[in-house]
């Protein structure tokens, strides 16, 4: 039995989130600049979102550059913007024949002009597909976007179009970049590290983690199979407990 015929179609997630981690690693031990690592990473990218798509995964998150990458040196910088332009450009097509919708969350104004572009390109392309949505985080990070929230909030308050009173943690999701978007079910961080590194801070509150050992270049359609596997296998509480989940699972 092949890893992708254990997964159980009715318990999939709905949103799977990644942070790709390990393309500098995965560079430097095979003695090659960092940038050949994400070069790299775009396979691992073409591969997840094909296979969750094919799965039946509605959200897929990925993310792609977060608002501290701009502190690494300008080449890289540049190196990634630039495959970015050319990756959107070349994987159209990828997105289309598997029927994928574009989108991007973060600080996408303070991108570089011809990757926003391009970003801005690619989403219109693809506005009209529905299968999944490939959700890229881009100059995005989870502390900016609270605060970025509480800011749009405060804008509002101030002009007396929003009570005070009426904030709550349903209100105040209204506000975050993902306000069309579920939390996700699962959050998967490649290359060992433990961390959630500044990432969707507010919608993780009840995600499952899962850290695979694999660095982000590696990562291929069975290490999301596995990692949807070991979430199928955990149980999800939410604060209750165990057998107040079997009762409301058995109704
Ligand atoms: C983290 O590895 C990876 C990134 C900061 C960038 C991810 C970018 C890609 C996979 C390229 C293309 C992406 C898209 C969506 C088209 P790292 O550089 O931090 O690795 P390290 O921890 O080994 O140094």
């Amino acid at each position: 039995m092949d890893l992708k015929e254990k997964i159980d179609p009715d318990k999939l997630p709905k949103h799977i989130a990644i942070i790709m981690d390990g393309n500098g690693r995965w560079a430097k031990s095979r003695g090659e600049m960092r940038v050949f690592g994400h070069q790299n990473g775009v396979e691992s990218v073409r591969q997840t979102s094909t296979a969750a798509a094919e799965l039946g995964v509605k959200f897929l998150t990925l993310y792609a550059f977060s608002t501290e990458n701009w502190k690494r040196p300008k080449c890289e910088v540049d190196a990634l913007m630039n495959l970015l332009v050319l990756t959107l450009n070349s994987e159209l097509g990828t997105l289309m024949e598997n029927n994928i919708r574009l989108r991007a969350i973060g600080d996408l104004t303070h991108l570089q002009p011809g990757c926003y572009s391009q970003l801005m390109e690619t989403m219109e392309k693809t506005s009209n597909n529905n299968r999944m949505d490939l959700v890229l985080a881009l100059n995005y990070s989870g502390r900016w976007e609270i605060a970025e929230a509480a800011r749009r909030i405060a804008v509002e308050v101030a002009a007396g179009k929003l009570d005070p009173e009426s904030i709550n943690p349903d209100t105040f999701k209204e506000y975050l970049e993902t306000r069309e978007i579920p939390d996700p079910e699962l959050l998967i961080r490649t290359s060992g590290e433990n961390r959630v590194s500044n990432f969707l801070l507010w919608q993780i509150a009840y995600s499952e983690l899962y850290f695979s050992a694999k660095l982000w270049p590696d990562f291929r359609k069975d290490d999301l199979y596995e990692a949807i596997i070991d979430y199928q296998n955990r149980e999800r509480r939410f604060g209750m407990i165990s057998e107040q989940i079997k009762q409301v699972t058995d109704k």
